[in-house]
């Protein structure tokens, strides 16, 4: 992990409340993905955790849903604006060479660390990616979701594509699909309809938690996590990215 001081490329809005942020550092640091970066935003003692979407050399991009107070000064942020950032931080994900067929299922704003698994792995392996929004006007970064071999976008509404959860999209694709592993990212509530719709395959599966943060290095306990055998984790440390049966979800 680096505290780097960086200067912001462009800050753009993606869809209805979502902006890309891309800002170069000091030096090119390697970025696994899932991994996440911890972003200063004046005013507020707490950087604010974003997953890296995209890492090309000193270029880095952040997705980011405009929430409350931190993010919402983000959006102020303009070309040149200098940030201080720590990256890369936690485990990210780890695939091993037989898990050669992937599904990314993904909701929300946890669709943005998806993106980097995508990028990683698109041409060597197979993908085939569910990707849930609210509704059409959320929906956002399609060409990157495009580099999957299938790509699924499915909203609440049915505004755009399948009309339902990305869970549900990927449960009903599942027999073609046939994945070695899965990678997810989402709220909750997602995360647990996958956990129950996939129990018994003996698939892996591979969660990214996005607990509420305070230093993002393992040191406040703010993140901590129950797991499954009595102990805990630090999911900014330990995490964010877990299989799913090792922790409470
Ligand atoms: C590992 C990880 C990766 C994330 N990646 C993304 C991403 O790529 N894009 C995105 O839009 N959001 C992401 N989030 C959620 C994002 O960090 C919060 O939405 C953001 O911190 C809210 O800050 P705020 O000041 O706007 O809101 P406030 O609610 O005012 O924040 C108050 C405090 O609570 C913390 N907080 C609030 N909600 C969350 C949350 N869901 N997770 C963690 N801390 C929270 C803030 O960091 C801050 O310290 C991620 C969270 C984690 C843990
Ligand atoms: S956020 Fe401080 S220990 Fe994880």
């Amino acid at each position: 992990m680096r505290e780097l001081t960086a200067a912001v490329l462009e800050n753009v809005r993606i869809a209805e409340n979502i902006y890309s942020l891309t800002f170069a550092t000091e030096e090119a640091v390697p970025v696994l993905p899932g991994q996440f970066c911890m972003v200063g935003v004046a005013g507020y003692p707490l950087r604010r955790p974003l997953a890296v979407c995209k890492a090309e050399g000193e270029r880095v991009t952040v997705c980011y849903q405009v929430k409350g107070g931190g993010t919402k000064s983000l959006v102020g942020y303009k070309q040149g604006h200098r940030l201080s950032v720590l990256l890369p931080l936690g485990n990210g994900f780890s695939l091993t060479p037989d898990m050669k067929r992937v599904a990314v299922v993904g909701g929300g704003v946890g669709v943005f660390p998806l993106i980097s698994a995508i990028r990683a792995y698109a041409g060597e392996r197979e993908i085939s990616a569910y990707m849930g929004f609210r509704n059409r006007a959320a929906v956002c970064l399609r060409y990157e979701m495009q580099r999957a071999d299938k790509l699924v976008i499915a909203t609440d509404d049915g505004s755009e594509g399948y009309r339902g959860t990305a869970v549900q999209a990927f449960m009903e694709d599942i027999e073609r699909a046939k994945p070695d592993v899965v990678l997810s990212c989402g709220p909750t509530p997602m995360l647990r309809a996958l956990k129950n719709a996939v129990s018994g395959r003996n698939i892996p599966v591979y969660v990214s938690l996005e607990e509420r943060m305070g230093c993002g290095i393992g040191a406040c306990l703010v993140c901590v996590c129950d797991k499954k055998d009595g102990t805990h984790a630090r999911v900014c440390r330990d995490g964010p990215v877990f299989e799913i049966g090792e922790v409470e979800i």
